[in-house]
């Protein structure tokens, strides 16, 4: 400072002041859309969802069974989620039984052996839920089981709900008819005024002496669209709200298994729960197949959603390889009677068989997936296989459209399928990916890709990358047929998870959004069918947007994400364009990248609606920083 008189001090004082000031605002970037000049059209299939059994998904997850092991798998703990029960003065013993079970396909029991009991002392199992049995007041549940006994003596069974804390009985009923050859047997269990609690059990108890089999002990709350054997409401409801078009079922991995004889082998995941043998997943734990091949159509059904089937290629994770050719051949045509049963009327075997599980009207079916993950076949077999089942498939449905799960040198499949799992750094780079890729190539589905910054759910920063990411596909949509997240869902209970960063959250009596299930939410809804010419000039790295159009519904929607701390000012030019002075705003901001939701703060970063007003052909709009926001605008 020697040498410089007051004022020059103050001048440089100003100087530093306005340029800190400056930096933090960085300088207004300017967008200019071209609302009358349309690009290219936006699929109207672009977001869905992907799904299978990981995490406890489906059974402790969207599949609304309470029962943990209603099938008595063992292992050398004994029978796993059940105890035995021993009231008062009663005496027994429980036991796995491989002599007897209900079915062909459940061919083993539990075995009850009651030395001691009565009315007063009974002696039973308990079956302890997955991470409870969550109970609602007021509330019906159905229940069944198959059972039966050495003797009609045994009497009537009790079922109880009763409560971990007070031990107080919740809910009973009672069950006679129980006889020496297997049966089935349904009750309902009514709560009245209760506490709402996930610290509940369910008991199955006798009131005397002798020895009593079960298997299929179920137990279901009431479910989405009321059905039977249906999905769990509040999860059902958080995907609805995503608007997907289309269901990508049964896997990812799920599909493939670890071995062969563990892939998702979909004759034995329909008809009666009786005729299912459960299998063991690629995530280690044993699926009950209660949510089965038509239990994911009816998913698809209630949520509008078309179904995009995956049928099991020959290959499973385990480098498990069934050799293209005539090794493959029974694998191809279980592809094909997959497809007719999805497909097929009710004079087509399968189609005859899915009437004759329930639903005799055949679904609409665009995309079949060969595979999953090829690329992992490390004798490079995949190119062959795809061929066999693609000239198979197309022989007899030359409509649908196949899905190859890598990219292929041969031949140019319909559609190919992309993964990406990424950090956000990564998504905001790869959010421009698709702009210069081929476009005579096959269509593109992306069909499982996540930014993974978060658990057990992300985080904002994969927000943003998401959201980042999601302006990308948009905008190369004429290119990108669909694309869904994943996983999907994720048991936050201890020992729920079995990878990070899943969209949805939940345990046995709640549920919740991560910020990327927000951004989904936020991008899904507000789609537009076509892109607009647009030029974005001025902005930094961390800016990324998205307009495209709905002519019908008259409405333009802006995406916007500031993926910066600092706040971002935008001039929004809209030459020519003839708009309503206000616009609708959802906005979702949050303090810093690893700000996020929670089972127990499950609405900390939520998009919030708002109006814009000074709306017209020339606007400013200052986006906060660390910032998703989608505008509304309206046409007159
Ligand atoms: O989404 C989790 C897994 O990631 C899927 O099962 C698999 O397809 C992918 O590798």
């Amino acid at each position: 400072m020697r040498g410089k008189t007051f004022a020059q001090i103050i001048a440089l004082f100003a100087i530093t002041v306005s340029t800190l000031f400056t930096c933090a605002q960085t300088p207004p970037a300017v967008l200019t859309i071209h609302a009358d000049q349309p690009v290219s059209a936006v699929s109207p299939t672009l977001y869905g969802l992907m799904t299978e059994e990981i995490n406890f998904s489906y059974d402790g997850g969207l599949y609304a069974e309470l029962v943990r092991n209603r099938t008595f798998q063992s292992d050398w703990t004994g029978v796993p989620y059940w105890y035995l029960y021993e009231g008062g003065s009663a005496v027994a013993k429980m036991q796995p039984d491989d002599q007897t079970g209900p079915s062909e396909a459940l061919k083993s029991s539990l075995k009850l052996e009651v030395e001691q009991a009565d009315m007063k002392n009974q002696a039973g199992v308990l079956n302890v839920g997955y991470w409870g049995v969550p109970l609602h007041p007021d509330t019906t549940y159905k229940g069944s089981f198959y059972a039966k006994a050495d003797s009609a003596d045994i009497g009537p069974v009790t079922a109880s709900l009763v409560s971990d804390e007070t031990g107080k009985v919740l809910a009973t009923a009672t069950i006679s008819g129980v006889t020496t050859s297997w049966k089935h047997h349904a009750f309902t269990l009514k709560t009245d005024s209760i506490q709402a609690s996930a610290t509940n059990h369910l008991l199955l108890s006798v009131g005397h002496a002798g020895t009593l089999w079960l298997n299929l002990v179920s137990l279901f709350p009431p479910t989405y669209h009321d059905r039977v054997n249906g999905n769990r409401i509040d999860l059902m409801e958080k995907m609805a709200a995503m608007h997907p078009a289309f269901l990508r079922f049964p896997g990812g991995n799920y599909l493939e298994g670890d071995h062969i004889s563990e892939r998702f082998d979909w004759k034995k995941t329909i008809g009666p729960l009786v005729d299912r043998p459960t299998h063991l997943g690629p995530w280690r734990y044993q699926s009950s197949d209660g949510l089965g091949l038509l239990e994911f159509l009816g998913w698809c059904e209630d949520l509008k959603m078309q179904p995009v089937l995956a049928v099991y290629a020959g290959f499973s994770l385990m480098q498990d390889l069934v050799k293209p050719g005539h090794d493959l051949e029974p694998y191809v045509q279980d592809a094909l009677d997959e497809i007719e049963y999805v497909t097929g009327g009710t004079d087509t075997k399968w189609g005859a068989i899915r009437a004759q599980n329930g639903h005799p009207e055949p679904f609409k079916l665009t995309y079949v997936e060969i595979g999953n993950e090829d690329t992992f076949d490390r004798a490079h077999t995949y190119e062959d296989r795809y061929a066999q089942f693609y000239k198979a498939i197309k022989a007899k449905y030359p409509d649908l459209q196949l899905i190859a799960t890598m990219p292929l040198k041969n031949m140019k499949p319909d559609v190919q399928d992309d993964h990406y799992y990424v950090r956000a750094k990564q998504s905001f780079k790869e959010a421009a990916h698709y702009d210069k890729a081929d476009r005579n190539g096959p269509k593109i589905f992306i069909g499982e890709w996540a930014t993974r910054e978060g658990a057990p759910t992300p985080n904002f920063n994969s927000a943003l990358g998401d959201a980042a990411w999601m302006t990308g596909m948009e905008r190369n949509s004429d290119l990108i047929v669909m694309a869904a997240y994943a996983p999907l869902l994720v048991n936050v209970s201890p020992g729920g998870m079995q990878w990070e960063s899943d969209l949805i959250g939940y345990n046995a009596m709640n549920s919740y959004g991560s910020p990327s299930y927000y951004a989904q939410v936020m991008f899904a809804t507000y789609l537009g069918d076509h892109t607009l010419a647009s030029k974005l000039e001025g902005a930094g790295p961390k800016l990324f947007y998205s307009i495209t159009g709905n002519a019908t519904k008259k409405k333009l929607y802006l995406k916007v994400v500031n993926a910066s701390s600092i706040p971002q000012s935008l001039e929004i030019n809209l030459p020519g364009a003839k708009l309503a002075a206000t616009a609708k705003l959802v906005s979702m901001t949050a303090p810093g990248t690893q700000s996020t939701n929670s089972i127990d703060d499950p609405r900390r970063i939520v998009p919030i609606e708002s109006t814009l007003s000074g709306v017209s052909s020339k606007f400013q709009h200052k986006l906060p920083g660390y910032a998703i926001q989608v505008i509304e605008l309206n046409q007159q």
